[in-house]
């Protein structure tokens, strides 16, 4: 089992991720939304990399059972339902809906890695859950940071290292790439305090400017689910693990390609 870490993969062509087991990572919000709406009960999560296809995915759903949702410059898009907040994906308001969604790094990073045989989304609020199943399923993964504008943020890289230090500790078996080394060395320096760094990161500090201070809070919070989103056939629903295998939840959605060509 190896395992490397980017930084991002916004320059990579998505055919690198062919068959390959992979966890995208954006703790400030993209993943955190995610796993925060299935969480609390959202159908599926169908993400897409522009504005402009997440309305035409809309149009062609059926209205009542789906809701527009995600940030532009970390603020709701105009016309959308929810912004890109985590505090928003409550029950009451997602319930056994589809959520389309849009952000400026996560839902593109995912739906660039779409072509993985395995594609899972991961923050702190659900990094166990991530570090037993890929210790289960011991397979090379790829952990993809959405990072900032194709380029790093410290926020997905602490968590990645995160992640590889837990699974270090379980497993001497599994080999690091470069990469993956120096995330943890980054986790090991910011473990103290999570809350802390993410307040401190660029995007952090964008976010606190923005008035979405409580969402730092709610973003660092360490194991507060168990649920693993799991992407198939173009939507995200939460993984049911049998005693053998990954089982999707609900019957799967027709394949929706989740990019505008
Ligand atoms: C992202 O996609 O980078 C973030 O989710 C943006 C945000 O929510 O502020």
């Amino acid at each position: 089992m190896k395992i490397n870490v980017l930084y991002s993969n916004l320059h990579l062509d998505e055919l690198y991720f062919t068959g390959k087991t992979c966890v995208v990572i954006d703790v400030l919000r993209a993943s955190t939304v995610i796993v925060t709406a299935l969480a609390n009960g959202a159908k599926e999560v169908i993400p897409v990399n522009t504005v402009d296809f997440a309305v035409k995915v809309s149009g062609d759903a059926f209205r009542s059972q789906t809701i527009l949702g995600g940030e532009r410059n970390t603020k709701k898009v105009e016309g959308f339902a929810l912004g890109n907040s985590p505090l928003e994906y409550v029950q009451e308001v997602i319930g056994g809906k589809a959520i389309i969604l849009y952000t400026t790094n996560g839902s593109r990073s995912i739906v660039k890695a779409k072509f993985a045989e395995n594609l899972f989304i991961a923050c702190f609020n659900n990094l166990d859950a991530i570090v037993k199943h890929l210790l289960m399923l011991n397979k090379d993964t790829e952990i993809i940071c959405a990072g900032t504008n194709g380029g790093f943020n410290l926020e997905d890289a602490v968590c990645a290292g995160n992640i590889i230090a837990n699974l270090d500790a379980d497993n001497k078996e599994i080999e690091f790439s470069d990469s993956a080394i120096a995330s943890r060395l980054l986790y090991k320096n910011y473990s103290k305090s999570i809350t802390r760094m993410l307040k401190n990161t660029d995007h952090g500090k964008l976010l606190i400017e923005n008035g979405f201070a409580s969402d730092i809070k709610e973003c660092a919070k360490l194991n507060s689910t168990d649920i693993i989103p799991y992407y198939i056939s173009g939507v995200i629903k939460k993984l049911e693990i049998t005693a053998d295998k990954p089982n999707i939840s609900g019957n799967n959605s027709k394949s929706i390609n989740a990019e505008e060509k």
